[in-house]
């Protein structure tokens, strides 16, 4: 009788002693779960997916998947040829703009920005720091605005995608500064610092009021279109530090796919694509600012556009002659009988 009852308790204990050992043991992978990636292994995928896209690995470009408006030389002389500038009316908009151009003041003075002639590294700085903090309001806002949208089961009005459109834009200006202007150490940890304390002030204004926060942008972009439009002016003119080091300077791959500009394209047009992309940065956050958080988006028709321009172009480069597809792989056609 007591041989029976204790065995149970010794069954117990031998098998609380085996799981305590399984959980020391050292963790084993899996198969497919903590092994190495196939990516990164010699075996090949069971799906026959390709580990790379070559072209991408040789130089390093593709077709952005997102769709962009790309600025014909109309509209460029258009958008560019005034820089209207917002009245702040509310308390809130005239402190948000009186504190802006404080630190727009105080920022040129610290980075040594002479508007007049500037030099080429202080301009290369401001433009690898502004477009990495540029990015981050449309992530922001687009994410608040989904999460609203799940929360309150409750629709988003169209603006989301904008919002992603604006992030995604200000990345690829980024991007784009970094294959022309690389950055240093000092400079990759200013970003990377500054990044946590503007997203988190960024954040906790939306949250705020979504108003403001569009209303701000919409002044930060205006500043942006008045350092693009500078920028430009001197590029162009003879003698000056920026028409001598960058006035003949090609454009790099990934803006000359992004904006889909001619092969011989230089880092001029770039300029005057990204300084028309501010204008519309700035122009979208005003029209947001001054609307209710329920009105549809008005920019949805010019997202289907966009979209169907950037297909149009891509397609009529792979079939008609031009001869590479949205990977910038060369396209294979099939042979005709004649030849
Ligand atoms: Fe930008
Ligand atoms: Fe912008």
């Amino acid at each position: 009788m007591l041989r029976s009852a204790a065995r149970p308790n010794a069954i117990a204990r031998r098998s609380a002693i085996v799981r305590l050992r399984a959980l020391c043991a050292p963790a084993l992978p899996r198969e497919g779960s903590m092994g190495t990636h196939f990516r990164n292994s010699p075996s090949s995928h069971p799906l026959g997916v390709p580990k790379r896209i070559e072209r991408v690995v040789a130089k390093g470009e593709w077709v952005n998947p997102t769709h962009n408006h790309v600025w014909s030389e109309e509209e460029l002389d258009k958008v560019l040829s005034t820089q209207p500038r917002h009245q702040p009316e509310t308390f809130a908009e005239r402190v948000v703009n009186s504190t802006l151009k404080g630190v727009y003041w105080m920022f040129n003075k610290v980075t040594g920005y002479r508007a007049a002639d500037p030099t080429p590294d202080s301009v290369a700085f401001r433009l690898i720091f502004l477009e990495s903090i540029a990015g981050v309001p449309g992530m922001i806002a687009a994410q608040h605005r989904h999460f609203r949208s799940l929360r309150h089961m409750d629709r988003d009005y169209g603006w989301i995608h904008t919002l992603l459109e604006e992030a995604e834009n200000e990345r690829m200006h980024l991007l784009t500064f970094m294959k022309t202007f690389p950055p240093g150490p000092v400079t990759r940890s200013i970003v990377f610092v500054t990044q946590f304390g503007f997203a988190a002030i960024f954040a906790s204004m939306y949250i705020l009021s979504p108003r403001v926060a569009h209303r701000t942008v919409g002044y930060i972009e205006e500043m942006a279109v008045v350092t693009y439009c500078n920028v430009i002016d001197i590029m162009r003119t003879p003698g000056t530090q920026l028409h001598t080091a960058w006035g003949s300077m090609p454009a790099p791959e990934i803006a000359k796919t992004y904006w889909r500009l001619r092969e011989d394209a230089d880092m001029l047009e770039v300029f005057k694509q990204i300084a028309a992309d501010e204008t519309n940065h700035r122009d979208v956050n005003h029209t947001f600012a001054s609307m209710a958080r329920t009105d549809p988006n008005p920019y949805v028709g010019k997202h289907h556009k966009d979209a169907n321009q950037c297909h149009t172009f891509w397609h009529e480069k792979a079939t008609e002659g031009k001869d590479v597809d949205y990977l910038m792989n060369p396209v294979q056609r099939p042979k005709t009988a004649a030849s």
